[in-house]
């Protein structure tokens, strides 16, 4: 079966490589996300400073074209003279666009370069942008000069809807984490921020009407509303919209700090410091909850412009309704059989609340209730079934199912999912519903420091995949365009690149760094919610160890495993095995470099471990490729010691990391142990064949 797999993902891959256009044998291919469109043309431009444009009066426009000659300055481009010239840069929209940023508005754009002229045409101002943005990608440094090659970008994005969540309220991030991200986004043409304000943990918005929630729910971190509107000016600049979020009924023990009146059972209601989720819930049966519920978003309606507001309604747990006799009586009167119809019934009421404050309403999963109206929003997260159930039932939806950034797993495993994935049964009508994706930063483990590293570049990822067409699905050919457009968010501020020694370096004082980064260059932290199953963590516990440092996916230990497959899938070929050979052999030689600085270094002390095994599993690569080099079978004896290794290596650890190595070496020792049988199949067979005796992945 995985054989199989393996054989149509490759067909796929290279289906998708057949449709994609022809990049130029001397230009940038590496645009992300990808263009709906895209023809080369032979030439190229030297940007000379000037811009011209032409369109109805809009100040995005103006602030983009200022940000995006600010980062031509930065690449080299010189200011104009002050001849007049004629503009290497023309902007022309056609109508401005609209007050609020609609959801479904118009973001198509066409660039055109020829050697003379780079043109960016567009229905409104959000075109425009995005236009800028390709342009940006395009845009070298060449003999002292700002070039762009010619080409024809007709570009388009497959869903109105391309969202990433931040969780500012389970650990707070400052509006200067809220602005840097929103410039990445921008940067990849994502243009919703999903503000996850309030939580267990923590009420993050100013209320004026009710200031105990977050005087008494926020230890004082809290976003005031003078800044929100920043914050929601700065993202309109960037083509970005802002949904706030205020989970409820459940999620809200932050909310009952202050207001312990609108709790199911009697308080009082600390905020909380640790993760998981709560039996503390609103009680959905008195009218002054609803008072107050009415009072707070009628606030919040006017604060975020928005045309959505999502209100949550995930991980109701019903403890606290079970434990209520009061609202037991309740629901037997009302006929609610059980906690679903009494949320059912509550969400009844929010939606009608949230209606007459000019709001559409979004909820998670959990709200999909045969008496919700047609016109509420479904974000899908526990499977993707929920968002092609709720567009049968004529509910729009959203995926954020497969887009969790907090769970630590592979680009890849991110990019590929599709709201609207290949072979759905959808009938056409419905698939109108489906308005795109989330990614969604959960924030239990990260903090303003390590947030960037969950976050980019792999939401870039999510980017593509949401704005792009579908067939562009190719994973190589999207790290390697991924790498480029790492380099390119770290240069607008982002630091998910630069923050990463700073914080190796803290662990080993003024010692090297050098031989713990060549380590945790190849370390994981463990993936789904395994950190919390090794140790109790709060909301005060310091995120500053190895774990925290060590990025989701190791870059280095992905390219060992796609360069151990490509020997496989080539035959063992001598120029191939020299680099794994060399790269295997930097590995095993680095625990003699670590380990004196770990002997000096207490808080580098997690890293032992993996040093030793790092070593350990090296050596059982390198003797692979000698026994695959000798043309015969490793002895089975062998192959069952290195497996012992590579499972020992493997163990669950009190790091919470994973040495992302060992799949790579484990697919040499199969490979060398069966050898003899291998030599009788095709090349390409190999790997197959190897593959398919893989563990599956874990799961959560
Ligand atoms: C969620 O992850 N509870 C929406």
């Amino acid at each position: 079966m995985r054989t199989l797999l393996v054989a149509l993902l490759l067909v796929l891959a290279a289906a998708a490589r057949a449709q994609a256009p022809a990049a130029p044998a001397a230009g940038p291919a590496d645009l992300m996300p990808f263009p709906a469109e895209v023809v080369w043309q032979s030439g190229r431009l030297v940007l000379n400073g000037a811009v011209g444009s032409s369109g109805p009066a809009d100040p995005r426009v103006d602030a983009a074209k200022d940000r995006a000659m600010a980062r031509l300055f930065a690449l080299g481009l010189r200011a104009p003279s002050r001849r007049p010239q004629q503009a290497t840069l023309v902007l022309r929209w056609q109508s401005a666009g609209l007050a609020v940023q609609a959801t479904g508005e118009d973001e198509s754009y066409t660039l055109t370069v020829t050697p003379r002229q780079a043109t960016i045409e567009a229905p409104t101002p959000l075109g425009i942008l995005w236009g800028l943005e390709t342009l940006l990608q395009l845009a070298r440094t060449e003999g002292g000069a700002v070039q762009v090659p010619a080409v024809v970008i007709k570009d388009r994005p497959r869903f109105p809807w391309r969202g990433l969540l931040i969780d500012a309220a389970r650990h707070w991030q400052p509006v200067e984490v809220i602005k840097r991200t929103l410039d990445g986004m921008s940067s990849v043409k994502m243009n919703v921020l999903h503000w996850h304000l309030t939580e267990d943990q923590g009420f993050r918005v100013e209320s004026k009407r009710y200031p105990r929630l977050h005087e008494q729910g926020s230890d004082g971190k809290y976003y005031p509303q003078e800044q929100v509107k920043d914050v929601i000016a700065y993202a309109r600049d960037r083509g970005i919209r802002v949904m706030p979020e205020f989970d409820m009924p459940g999620h809200t023990t932050a909310w009952l700090a202050g207001h312990p009146e609108l709790a199911s059972a009697p308080g009082p209601f600390p905020v909380a410091r640790t993760w998981g989720v709560f039996d503390n819930a609103l009680d959905p049966t008195r009218e002054e909850v609803y008072a107050f519920i009415d009072g707070f978003l009628g606030e919040m309606a006017a604060l975020f412009p928005d045309a959505y507001l999502h209100i949550g309604g995930d991980e109701v747990n019903g403890n606290s309704w079970n434990e209520n006799a009061r609202i037991q009586d309740y629901m037997y009167r009302h006929q609610l059989r059980d906690n679903h119809d009494l949320q059912a019934s509550f969400n009844k009421r929010l939606s009608e609340i949230v209606t007459r404050h000019g709001k559409r309403m979004v909820g998670w999963d959990e709200v999909l209730h045969p008496d919700l109206p047609k016109d509420i929003v479904v974000e899908s997260w526990r499977g993707p079934e929920a968002l092609a159930q709720a567009a049968r039932l004529g509910y729009d939806g959203i995926l954020a199912n497969g887009y969790y950034l907090d769970l630590n797993l592979s680009t890849a495993s991110h990019y590929l999912p599709d709201p609207l994935p290949a072979g759905s049964d959808l009938p056409e009508p419905d698939r109108r519903h489906v308005l795109g994706g989330e990614a969604c930063m959960w924030s239990e483990m990260v903090t303003p420091e390590t947030i960037d590293s969950r976050i980019w570049p792999r939401a870039a990822a999510v980017a593509e995949r949401l704005w792009s067409p579908a067939s562009v699905r190719d994973v190589d050919d999207m790290h390697r365009r991924l790498e480029t457009e790492s380099q390119r968010l770290e240069a607008l501020g982002l630091s998910h690149r630069s923050g990463y020694v700073p914080m190796l370096q803290r662990l080993v004082g003024d010692a090297p760094v050098e031989p713990l980064k060549t380590l945790a260059d190849v370390l994981e932290p463990v993936k789904y919610y395994a950190r919390g199953q090794v140790r109790d963590y709060r909301s005060d516990t310091p995120l500053d160890r190895l774990v925290d440092a060590a990025r989701p996916e190791s870059e280095p230990a992905r390219r060992f495993r796609r360069q151990v497959d490509f020997f496989l899938k080539n035959g063992p070929d001598a120029a191939q095995a020299g680099d794994l050979r060399s790269t295997l052999a930097r590995w095993r030689d680095n625990h003699a470099a670590l380990e004196p600085i770990l002997d000096r270094s207490p808080r580098a002390a997690e890293a032992r471990v993996h040093s030793r095994d790092l070593t350990v599993v090296s050596l059982r690569g390198l003797e692979a490729l000698d026994h695959l080099a000798s043309g015969h079978s490793a002895p089975a004896a062998w192959g069952e010691e290195a497996r012992h290794d590579l499972a020992v290596a493997e163990k669950p650890s009190a790091s919470e990391l994973e040495l992302a190595v060992v799949p790579g070496v484990r697919k040499l020792v199969l490979a060398a142990t069966q050898l003899d049988q291998l030599a009788s199949m095709g090349a390409r067979a190999w790997n197959a064949q190897i593959e398919s005796q893989l563990p599956a992945p874990r799961q959560p």
